[in-house]
């Protein structure tokens, strides 16, 4: 069942982020490249989630309960000038994963999108994340560009 976020989610949809993003996020990789940057990756990417369900964004983050569980997420946010939905963050925890949640999630965000006025919907995915690449392309989004992230030591 996929219902609207409530803010006692939010401990657990870091809890699924920390999970999921293990291999497949940029905070990630800058501590691979050069050790731990005082507080670790998950710190970093965790605080994206703060923002994602923010006042102003968080009736536009959905989560997915099975039984009593929350098993899944997706963020989304709006931008009524451009009028470009954007999706920062989606999750389903692994034992989850493949039984479809993920393509109600982001069915639930595109028909948020469309009631809210959006003409677009955007999500973005790394390179180093195959299944993101067969995902993305099965819900129906195009390649629009790719983007290189680079780092430098300080
Ligand atoms: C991406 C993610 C949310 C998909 O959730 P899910 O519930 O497993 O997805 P679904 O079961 O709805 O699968 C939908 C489609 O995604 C693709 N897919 C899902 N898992 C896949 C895998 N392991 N390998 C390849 N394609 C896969 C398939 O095209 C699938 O459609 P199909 O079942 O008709 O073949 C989940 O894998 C996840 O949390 N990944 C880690 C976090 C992440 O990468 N988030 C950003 C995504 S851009």
């Amino acid at each position: 069942m996929i219902r609207t976020y409530c803010p006692t989610d939010l401990a657990r949809i870091k809890e699924i982020t920390a999970i999921c993003f293990e291999g497949v996020s940029i905070d990630r990789n800058i501590e691979e490249a050069f050790g731990v940057l005082g507080i670790d990756w998950r710190w970093r990417k965790l605080r994206h989630l703060d923002a994602d369900t923010a006042e102003a964004n968080a009736m536009g983050v959905f989560v997915y309960e099975e039984g009593e569980q929350l098993v899944g997420y997706i963020t989304c946010r709006l931008d009524a000038e451009s009028k470009i939905g954007w999706i920062p963050n989606m999750a389903v925890i692994p034992e989850y994963q493949g039984r479809g949640i993920g393509k109600q999630l982001m069915d639930y965000a595109v028909g948020y999108f469309r009631d809210a006025g959006m003409e677009v919907a955007k999500i973005e995915t790394l390179d180093q994340n195959p299944v993101g690449q067969v995902f993305c392309p099965g819900m129906g989004f195009e390649e629009v560009a790719r983007q290189i992230h680079y780092a430098k030591k300080l």
